[in-house]
Parts: C-alpha cells; sequence; structure tokens
C-alpha cells in the first residue's frame, strides 16, 4: 500500500513530505532543503509567503503575519517530486495528513483529483509517537512519549495537546496519558520564551540556551519561581501550577511576572529581551553575562528535573517496562536525553531523529501503515531518505560555464588524500548521494575537520558566519564509542543519529578538545559504522592520528539551511567556505 504523508500549511512550521510502500519508508524530507529557506523561521516564512500569494490570498498585508504565527506548506517539495521526478499522485492509496486541512491542502487535493476517502487525518503527539515508535526497532514493551511547544490537530476525535505517553507492544500502542492545552502547562514554551528572554529566537536557537546552561550556576529563588510557575503534579499526571494557572509558562506572561518580581530583588533577569540591554544600565556587563548564564542554566535544570520525575512516575507505575523512545520538539535537547539516558532503570532510550516537526509527516504516515497492518517496527536502514544528483547531473553543474567553476580542479576521490588534509587541519565539504531526512548532518551534508585543536571553534564560527555555542559534534567509529566516551553501550542506536550527549573519557578530554564541551566535558558523537559515507574517511584519520575521531558540523552558512545540491556545495569551495569538497567519488579543490 502507497501512503504519501504530508505536513503542513497554516500554523504549522518544518513542513515536510514523504512516502511509505508496503511499510517501507521510500523517501521523507522537509520543505526547508528544496526551499532554502527555514519554515520556523519567522523572517523566512514571511519571504515565503509572500511568495505564495499568501498574504494577499489570506491576510492583507505582511504585517498580519506575526498574528497569525507559523506557517508553512511543502510547495517545492511537490513540484520536484511531479517535475523532476514524475511522481503521480493519483497513483497513492491513502494521503496522511499530520494538520488540520489547510486551505492550500484543498487546492493539492483538488488538482489531483484524490478522492477525500483517501485522506486520512492524524494528529500531531499520535504521529511524533508514531515516528518513533514504529523505527525504532524495539521488540520488547516500551514508553513512547511526546511533548513539544504543543500540536493542535482538528476535526473530530482529535485534540490539542502538549504531549502523549503510550505503552506499546508488538506493534501496538496503547495510550496511557496525555496533556491537555485546556488543562496543563508546558514546560515546552517555557524554553521557547527563556530562548527569546535571552535575545534569540524561538523555535530555532534553544540549542544556544542550552549551550549557554554549560556555563551557568544553581540559583535557588530562581529554579524555585520556575518551579511556581509550573511543576509535575503525580495525581494528574501533568505539569501545572499550584494556582491551577494553565497558561503560566504558554503564553510567557508568567515567566515575564516572575522576571519583574526577580528585577525588584534586584537580579537582572528582568523584561523583555528588546529592551535588556538597556535596562539595569547600573548592573556590570560581566553581572549580566552571569545573570544570563544562571537564567539558561536553572531554566535547563528545572526543565530536565520535571521531565525526569515524570519519567520516574512512569517507571514506578510500569516498573516491568524498561524502554522509551521520544519525540518531540523537547527532544531536541541533547543533555535533557543524556539525563534520561542515565536513568539506571532504563535499558535503552531512542529518540526519533527527526524528533521536532519536521519528522511529523513521516510519523502521520507510518501510524496509517501500521493501522493498514504493513509497517512493523523496525530500524531505519539510514536516514539518507532525501532525492539525490546523479553523476551526469553534477558534471552538467560542474562542467557547465554558465556556473564559474573554471578555477575548481576535480581528482577521483583518495581517502589517504582527504585524511592527510584533515590532519593538517583543513576544513572538508562532505557530499554524498541523497540527503539525510531530519534537521542534522550525518554524512551526506557535512563539513569536517579535525577534532585536536580547540581554536576550531572559534575558527569554524568565522568560517561559516555563525555564533554557536554548544561545541561541535564529533563522529566516532563504532568500535571505539565506548572507549572516548562512556557510553556503557547504551543506546547506541539513538547514538547514530546525534541525538544525545555522553560524558567524555578522562584521557581523551585533551585529545579532541574541538568536540568536547569546556567545562562540563560532555559530547554529542554520532556513532559512524560500515555503511555510513563517513566510515572509509574516519578510518583513514585514525590510521594517520590515532584518533577514531572527526568533528562534523552541517554544510551551511548562518541563515541558510543545510546544502542541497552540488552547486550550492561548489559554491561554497569557490568562496572558501571550505578547502576541499568531497562530492560522491570525486574531490574538488582550488589547488592539488
Ligand atoms: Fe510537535
Amino acid at each position: 500500500m502507497r501512503i504519501f504523508g504530508i505536513y503542513g500549511g497554516y500554523l504549522n512550521h518544518d513542513p515536510g513530505v514523504c512516502l511509505v510502500e508496503d511499510g517501507k519508508i521510500i523517501f521523507s524530507w522537509n520543505e526547508e532543503r528544496p526551499r532554502r529557506l527555514k519554515p520556523s523561521d519567522i523572517d523566512d516564512q514571511q519571504k515565503m509567503m509572500s511568495a505564495n500569494g499568501f498574504y494577499e490570498r489570506m491576510y492583507g498585508s505582511p504585517e498580519d503575519v506575526q498574528q497569525h504565527g507559523d506557517w508553512g506548506f511543502p510547495y517545492k517539495s511537490l513540484e520536484i517530486l511531479r517535475e523532476k521526478y514524475k511522481f503521480d499522485f493519483h497513483n497513492i492509496d491513502y494521503l496522511a495528513l499530520t494538520s488540520p486541512v489547510p486551505i492550500e491542502m484543498k487546492d493539492f487535493v483538488d488538482e489531483y483529483k484524490i478522492p477525500y476517502e483517501k485522506i486520512i487525518i492524524t494528529n500531531h503527539h499520535t504521529s511524533h509517537c508514531s515516528g518513533a515508535y514504529y523505527t525504532s526497532g524495539f521488540k520488547d514493551p516500551c514508553f513512547v512519549f511526546s511533548y513539544d511547544a504543543g500540536g493542535m490537530t482538528d476535526g473530530a476525535g482529535h485534540e490539542n495537546t502538549y504531549g502523549k505517553t503510550f505503552i506499546a507492544k508488538n506493534g501496538n500502542m496503547r495510550l496511557v496519558n496525555k496533556f491537555p492545552m485546556a488543562t496543563s502547562t508546558t514546560i515546552g514554551c517555557g524554553y521557547g520564551y527563556i530562548t527569546n528572554w535571552l535575545g534569540w529566537k524561538s523555535n530555532k536557537d534553544e540549542g544556544k540556551v542550552t549551550g549557554l546552561a554549560g556555563h551557568g550556576e544553581y540559583n535557588e529563588t530562581l529554579y524555585n519561581c520556575f518551579k511556581e510557575l509550573s511543576s509535575y503534579d503525580r495525581k494528574k499526571m501533568l505539569f501545572t501550577n499550584k494556582q491551577g494557572f494553565s497558561n503560566s509558562l504558554t503564553s510567557g506572561g508568567g515567566i515575564r511576572m516572575m522576571m519583574e518580581l526577580l528585577h525588584t530583588e534586584g537580579l537582572n533577569y528582568t523584561h523583555h529581551y528588546q529592551t535588556r540591554e538597556e535596562f539595569r544600565p547600573d548592573i556590570s556587563e560581566d553581572t549580566k553575562k552571569k545573570h544570563k548564564n544562571d537564567l539558561a542554566y536553572n531554566y535547563q535544570l528545572y526543565m530536565e528535573d520535571q521531565v525526569i520525575e515524570y519519567c520516574n512516575h512512569l517507571h514506578e507505575l510500569y516498573p516491568e517496562i524498561k524502554k522509551m523512545c521520544v519525540a518531540g520538539g523537547l527532544f531536541g535537547n541533547v543533555k535533557l536525553n543524556q539525563r534520561i539516558n542515565e536513568l539506571d532503570w532504563l535499558d535503552e532510550l531512542y529518540i526519533y531523529p527527526a524528533m521536532n516537526d519536521s519528522g511529523l509527516a513521516l510519523g502521520g504516515a507510518l501510524r496509517v501503515s501500521a493501522d493498514m497492518g504493513d509497517r512493523k517496527v523496525e530500524r531505519f536502514e539510514n536516514l539518507f531518505l532525501g532525492y539525490e544528483y546523479k553523476e551526469d547531473e553534477v558534471d552538467e553543474i560542474f562542467f557547465n560555464g554558465d556556473y564559474n567553476f573554471e578555477n575548481i580542479i576535480r581528482k577521483d576521490i583518495d581517502y589517504d588524500y582527504v585524511a592527510q588534509r584533515l590532519h593538517d587541519g583543513k576544513i572538508i565539504g562532505y557530499f554524498n548521494g541523497r540527503f539525510e531526512f531530519g534537521p542534522r548532518a550525518l554524512g551526506a551534508r557535512s563539513i569536517l575537520v579535525r577534532p585536536t585543536d580547540a581554536k576550531t571553534h572559534g575558527e569554524l564560527n568565522k568560517r561559516l558566519g555563525r555564533t554557536e555555542i554548544m561545541p561541535f559534534a564529533p563522529i566516532v567509529v563504532d568500535s571505539q564509542a565506548n572507549k572516548v566516551f562512556h557510553t556503557n553501550n547504551k543506546s547506541h542506536y539513538a547514538a547514530e543519529f546525534m541525538t544525545l550527549c555522553y560524558n567524555t573519557r578522562k584521557e581523551w578530554i585533551p585529545r579532541i578538545p574541538a568536540v568536547v564541551h569546556e567545562v562540563d566535558s560532555t559530547a554529542r558523537p554520532q556513532i559512524v559504522k560500515e555503511d555510513n559515507p563517513f566510515y572509509p574517511v574516519v578510518m583513514k584519520y585514525w590510521e594517520l592520528s590515532d584518533i577514531p575521531v572527526l568533528l562534523n558540523t552541517s554544510f551551511n552558512i548562518h541563515g541558510e539551511p543545510i546544502i542541497e545540491s552540488p552547486e550550492q556545495a561548489l559554491n561554497h569551495l569557490n568562496n572558501d567556505v571550505v578547502d576541499l569538497l568531497v562530492i560522491d567519488n570525486h574531490m574538488y579543490s582550488k589547488e592539488f
């Protein structure tokens, strides 16, 4: 059975498309790659809406968008399927739709004359959970837990929640708890508000808060204030507050009130981020910096503690269950995932690699496929589920004079040479086959650098125009993962997708400083097996340096989604973003 999945439309971000055929994932990708804009970024949403004539049809003016929230529909992805791959939308058995039926979807359905009885709407959090469970490979009973800043699905039988928990067994999922928007608050939205408070963009820069948190200290007043706003209620199995005020974290109002309260006590946590810098000129820059670090630290700790309390409560209620899979934006937090993974009663944690809403199209399609009896509980074979550029397409781009790549020389791939250049400290662009599904670069569109130089962090930020605070992440050869990091061989499948942190073994900290957190010595490794495109290069580098580790970051510059085409890769070589470029079986450089 062919199930085509779409997520996107009014009030949604991270739109995507996928195809699941007879239970197998054929493709799955997100709109930001082909469209070259980030649908989770408010500025990019505005550009997209303008391009699609959205304002004219819906609201009349671009300014109105602020009131209407996030938005995106995978127009470009549908166009690529139609034009490049001649995909026949008539030839599908079901259309899985993980969102309310938006006006854009109606246009699509009408254009292809898809009968309404073929459309199945799946719930937001059920889709998050289905994506996680049906790709976990867990044969044993497990918890399936989703949580985020809220997911809405309207229509009969659907509801708006911040998260759900299922117990899954033998391919079936049984709902045991949910977090309704009407009666609970969300620690996920709180994280977004703290992100804004610190001067960044929520829904985009949360990782920076996690990075900053590593530099802060515990502050009892602050920590307890967060608890006052919302904490886990064992009787209700919800996050709520003592006053029963369900929106204390959701709206940001609670946080604002708290900040103002703290301000009266002389702390500079107060006031909206836009005016924060002018506020309290009497406070020194160092103190302000400390306050920001502590704000991040205490929210991160509070959020982790709350989630851990919930997980432990689940364990008390169902002590026979020892595995857990998770999805939803909250689990983009690699430090939280580390805490969950360290729970001693837990045998294995799996984080759905497209944990945020980028994973919803596939989650919904897998839900429908399982309901039809097709999809079993299996692992991903790999995440290279995007589309690819064939050799003749790459040749056309490289040799066609229109692109101005005349100063670039091409040679056949030589991994000894690539490893040597890495060893010399060069920055290598790495482009292979189909691009990755989800937010992380895992071998198909990456930048590789040696992990041995502490200065690399600043240098890479400069080269890529980024302001990363978290350390860059390492890749590590499968057999060496537990030798370099304290993995205890636990949750290695999750670590193939760079979704959780581990502590670094003491003797390795000085050897790989570019990929280890300078304060807490954690790292977020991607465990690389033989079938990963990184494997030949990391093996050669290991031979050369005695280090089975490389630094891997996504192949993009500031503000740009991860690259998609060979043309973008070659442009970055042309502009000296990278020193050497690998595209499939060739190396490209201005000098050899
Ligand atoms: Fe979500």
